[in-house]
């Protein structure tokens, strides 16, 4: 793929972003969010936070099966997306829900047990967020860097959890979460045993002149 292609493609994802935001923004100051604006702020934002996390976990399996080796291109940009709007959607309970009070927001977590599950994911993004940056893949090494992004995995596995606690009665759409995460996870299983294992050293053989 040529690089302005990829540009281009980099271009579009940063547009299509972004719009759910503007159009929040938008339906907020035009009074269009519903009986309940708070709630359709936190739901949303929760929601974007966790398609471009499951999009960002796609991004490896569709290469493989492709051969498009440049969708790894755009892996950053969708895993950063869903930081934001994870970050937007703690923003949106902790200001709206709480009204900025962290002792508020504490006892509503040992209350609700699905916040402390969505604030596992987000806390597991920190580290995947701080370290996303070329500067800093240099300076890990790409081992220790590819050991920390597991992290990645924590994050969509406690973001799905999450979802299906908190809803009320119809888990259908939980479920088609949990089953597409299932397939792309299992999916990595299956190229993890696929993958030939380092074949270990063999035992010096002993030498028969010294007697050993
Ligand atoms: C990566 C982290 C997270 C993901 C992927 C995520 C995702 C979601 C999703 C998908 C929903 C439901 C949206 C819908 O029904 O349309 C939701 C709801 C919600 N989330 Fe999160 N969330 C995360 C972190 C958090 C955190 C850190 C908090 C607060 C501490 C939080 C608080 C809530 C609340 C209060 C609701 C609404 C529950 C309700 O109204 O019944 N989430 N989240």
């Amino acid at each position: 793929m040529k690089e302005n292609d990829i540009r281009f493609i980099k271009l579009l994802i940063l547009v299509n972003g972004v719009v759910p935001l503007a159009l929040l923004i938008w339906d907020q100051s035009h009074n269009k969010l519903g009986a309940n604006p708070q709630n359709f702020l936190i739901l949303t934002t929760g929601m974007m936070t966790l398609i471009f996390l499951v999009l960002t976990m796609a991004v490896t399996p569709l290469r493989k099966i492709t051969g498009w080796n440049w969708l790894i291109q755009f892996r950053r940009m969708l895993g950063l997306y869903a930081f934001f709007y994870g970050c937007l959607h703690f923003l949106c309970f902790f200001s709206l829900d709480r009204g900025f009070s962290i002792s508020s927001t504490l006892t509503e977590m040992v209350k609700r047990k699905y916040l402390i599950v969505g604030s596992t994911a987000l806390i597991a993004m920190i580290p995947l967020a701080v370290t996303s940056t070329n500067a800093m893949i240099k300076r890990l090494g790409g081992k220790r860097w590819r050991a920390l992004h597991r992290l990645a995995y924590v994050a969509v596995i406690a973001g799905v959890i999450h979802y299906y606690m908190q809803v009320k009665a119809d888990v259908r759409q939980p479920l088609v979460f949990a089953v597409v995460l299932a397939v792309l996870l299992g999916y990595r299983l299956m190229e993890y045993w696929r993958r030939p294992k380092p074949v270990m050293a063999a035992p010096a053989t002993a030498n028969p002149k010294s007697g050993t």
